[in-house]
């Protein structure tokens, strides 16, 4: 009764919060082949996030700072066309069938091995060469948000069977929640995230480094030069790794250490402390210069920070501002990289008849 009494109590404080959330939509750009991009723009008094068909992807974000500013916190273009010649950052997007990397492409699943397409070194990294990032999903508006659904046929970059995922994004107040779920027609594995650049000081405004970042996590999964994990969980303690206590996310990232030295910097999995299947902490990053405060909670037992390694004035913001090495920072809460090929890691494997779930929310405050 107690119980019920909460979840009627949750229920009601979620509508009530979604109903103060509005939805639009328009078109943002065209595929092409001609099929429009449809952008939805989802606002409450406390956040305004814009996301979109193509890759299911975070386009803006506008948050508070301290001062009560609202201004955009995510890397991200202005015109559609110019997220079809990126396809290198991933920004914003939900990358699948399979987020991160899978060693040289391959796995076995009962007996029969797979070969999906390689497209980072040796290895497959977010889906292989046309994942989830690059496809237009369609849209549909829900209370308080928007549900994207993508149809991936067997087959799709090697993977097996038909899969058919589903991303809600909604805001209530000043949290937004993201919902995955996925359902398949023969056994195959299934790992979705959210690739968003984060930069709490604004988008474009330069390094993250200043900004101080704490992981709910005393282990995390060291890699081979490829970034694939060794399958050892390493204890973070007495390493440029352990961000139980908030840390400047610059004041270690140069230290010798050989882990950082094969990313460049961040860009490995952590083991988070709390029970999988079940909300709990990722991780909260909190930026003294604009007093922007991020907090990231999931239901996945794992989350891969990655300092924008790979960022190299390539492409340029919204602001005009080209984006550095550095300029953003991502943290993709997910199963562990590899799990396929890796039995002591959480299953990444999806049966006919089960349902994938996954959830992950961003609450944004401020501090003084
Ligand atoms: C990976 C990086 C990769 C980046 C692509 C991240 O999820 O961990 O190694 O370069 O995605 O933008």
């Amino acid at each position: 009764m107690k119980l019920l009494g909460v979840i009627l109590l949750t229920m009601t404080s979620l509508a009530a919060a979604s109903a103060a959330t509005t939805v639009q939509h328009s078109t943002f750009g065209h595929m092409p082949d001609g099929k429009p991009v449809e952008i939805y723009t989802l606002k409450s008094a406390a956040v305004e996030i814009q996301v979109m068909t193509f890759g299911a992807r975070v386009v803006s974000l506008d948050t508070k700072d301290r001062n009560d500013k609202m201004g955009n916190i995510a890397l991200g273009y202005a015109s559609f066309d110019k997220y079809l010649t990126d396809n290198k950052t991933y920004f914003g997007s939900v990358p699948g069938r399979y987020a991160n990397r899978i060693a040289n492409g391959k796995f076995a699943l009962d007996g029969k091995t797979y070969q999906i397409t390689i497209n980072d070194g040796p290895n497959a990294l977010h889906g292989g060469k046309v994942g989830f990032a690059d496809l237009n999903w369609s849209g549909k508006e829900i209370p308080g948000g928007v549900e994207f659904t993508l149809v991936s046929p067997d087959g799709d970059q090697g993977f097996p069977g038909t899969l058919t995922a589903h991303v809600r994004y909604t805001l209530h107040d000043d949290k937004v929640v993201i919902q995955y779920s996925a359902t398949t027609d023969k056994p195959t594995v299934v790992n979705l995230t959210n690739h968003t650049y984060f930069n709490l000081s604004g988008d474009g405004s330069g390094t993250i480094l200043n900004e101080e970042l704490t992981i709910d996590a005393d282990k995390f999964t060291p890699v081979n030069s490829t970034l694939i994990p060794t399958g050892q969980l390493a204890p973070v303690a007495g390493t440029p790794f352990d961000f139980t206590s908030p840390h400047a996310i610059g004041a270690r990232i140069n230290e010798n250490n050989e882990q950082l030295k094969i990313a460049g910097g961040y860009d490995q999995n952590w083991v988070l402390r709390g029970k999988m299947g079940e909300l709990h902490p990722a991780a909260q990053v909190y930026d003294p210069a604009s007093g922007r405060v991020l907090n990231v909670e999931t239901t996945e037992p794992g989350v891969q920070f990655y300092s924008g390694n790979f960022l190299d004035g390539t492409f340029s913001s919204r602001t005009g501002a080209k984006y550095e090495r550095r300029n953003g920072f991502c943290l993709e809460t997910q199963h562990f990289p590899d799990s396929p090929n890796h039995s002591n890691f959480p299953s990444t494997e999806l049966k006919p008849g089960q349902t994938y779930h996954s959830e992950t929310t961003w609450t944004f405050t401020t501090r003084k």
